[in-house]
């Protein structure tokens, strides 16, 4: 009986406690979020880039942009073009994947990077909406598929190094996009060209609602000239299978000190061929933890991490592909994660995804 009464006291003072704790909790965490807001991700206009480089180069030859009237494009994600269609329908495409304006000079020679493997259906409709749109924009490109052998676990960031080397192997550019490969610019004013910053070219998809997931994210379509990305040593080599190797590049962009910069919504929209989601890896939280530690060593001038071999490189009729094999994740993630004393606190973890 007394335990009961009791009980019904404790209920009731939870009753009355609870709300308060949750109200105290929600504002605490949004007075947190405004003191913690730092404004190193900033929207600028596309053509603020030809601006800019207006200033400290002559243009004189350089090719001119009407950019109001590039305008939206009609983009089709259920179609099931063919690579003949694709080719038909954009004669100017030379062997490999290549293309570049005749009658001027382009701003920048990009490099497109798509991390693959067995999207081949992606890959189509991707191709047949960036070929016209590179080429309404200007600009000397060539598109690199940079295919992972094999069937371990897929490693999207160690596809992007591989890709940043082997396209400076083959050619010369200024300009490398990191692009997934389901995912379609709707607007032909989102310039695939390179800031002196990192350009979040995805600013808005439409399976996130046509807005960032959150402040930092910087997956999906990224564009960084090649000096910045190897300032900050690549992405790391370490995320085998779905998830976080974005955020630990976007985690390596914010700490070296570079903008994340990023079109406004209505022009970085982007539409993503629908396909089934991948689990995340298990690993994938408790290997960014880690991410500072790691920084210095895993990347691009990681020589161990960066073992590849190239097993093929086939200059196509719509894309340079390189056939890579980036060898096997260890057998246990331990390797990269066994000591915790280094890693970042859990408030700046929940710093980065909730600021
Ligand atoms: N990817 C691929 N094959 C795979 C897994 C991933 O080609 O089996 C590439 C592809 O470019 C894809 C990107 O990695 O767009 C990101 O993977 P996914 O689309 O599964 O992730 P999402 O961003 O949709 O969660
Ligand atoms: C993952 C990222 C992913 C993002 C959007 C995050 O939780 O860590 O890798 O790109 O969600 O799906
Ligand atoms: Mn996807």
């Amino acid at each position: 009986m007394k335990w009961r009464i009791l009980s019904k006291l404790r209920v009731a003072k939870l009753r009355r406690y609870v709300p308060r704790v949750l109200f105290l909790v929600y504002f605490g965490l949004v007075g947190f979020a405004l003191f913690n807001y730092r404004s190193h991700c900033i929207e600028t206009m596309p053509n603020s880039i030809i601006e800019l480089s207006k200033l400290d180069h002559s243009d004189v030859g350089r090719c001119k942009l009407e950019f109001d009237k590039l305008g939206d494009a009609d983009v089709d994600i259920f179609g099931e073009p063919t690579e003949d269609s694709i080719v038909a329908e954009n004669p100017h495409i030379e062997k490999g994947g290549t293309w570049e304006p005749s009658d001027c000079r382009s701003w920048q020679r990009i490099a497109v990077i798509i991390p693959y493997r067995d999207r081949l259906h992606h890959l189509h409709i991707l191709l047949r909406r960036l070929h016209p749109m590179l080429k309404l924009q200007k600009i000397a490109y060539k598109i690199f598929v940079i295919e992972q052998a094999g069937t371990d676990k897929f490693n999207r960031g160690k596809l992007m190094n591989v890709g940043y080397l082997e396209a400076l192997r083959l050619g010369h550019f200024d300009c490398m996009v990191f692009q997934d490969v389901d995912l379609l610019p709707e607007d032909n004013r989102n310039l695939y060209l390179c800031d002196e910053y990192a350009r979040h070219l995805a600013s808005a998809i439409d399976e996130m609602r046509y807005h960032v997931m959150y402040y930092n994210y910087a997956g999906g379509v990224i564009a960084m000239n090649r000096h910045n990305f190897r300032r900050i040593n690549g992405y790391s080599n370490s995320y085998w299978g779905w998830g976080n190797e974005d955020d630990d590049f976007s985690a390596r962009i914010q700490e070296s000190g570079l903008l994340l910069t990023r079109p406004p919504a209505h022009i970085g929209r982007f539409k993503m061929v629908r396909h089934t989601k991948e689990t995340r890896s298990e690993h994938g939280n408790e290997m960014f933890l880690g991410w500072k530690k790691r920084w210095p060593r895993d990347g691009l001038n990681d020589p161990v991490g960066m073992n590849y071999t190239v097993k093929e490189v086939t200059e196509g009729r719509l894309y340079t592909k390189v056939l890579v094999d980036i060898g096997k994740p260890p057998a246990s993630m331990d390797v990269y994660m066994s000591d915790h004393s280094n890693d970042v606190s859990i408030w700046w973890f929940l710093w980065y995804y909730y600021p």
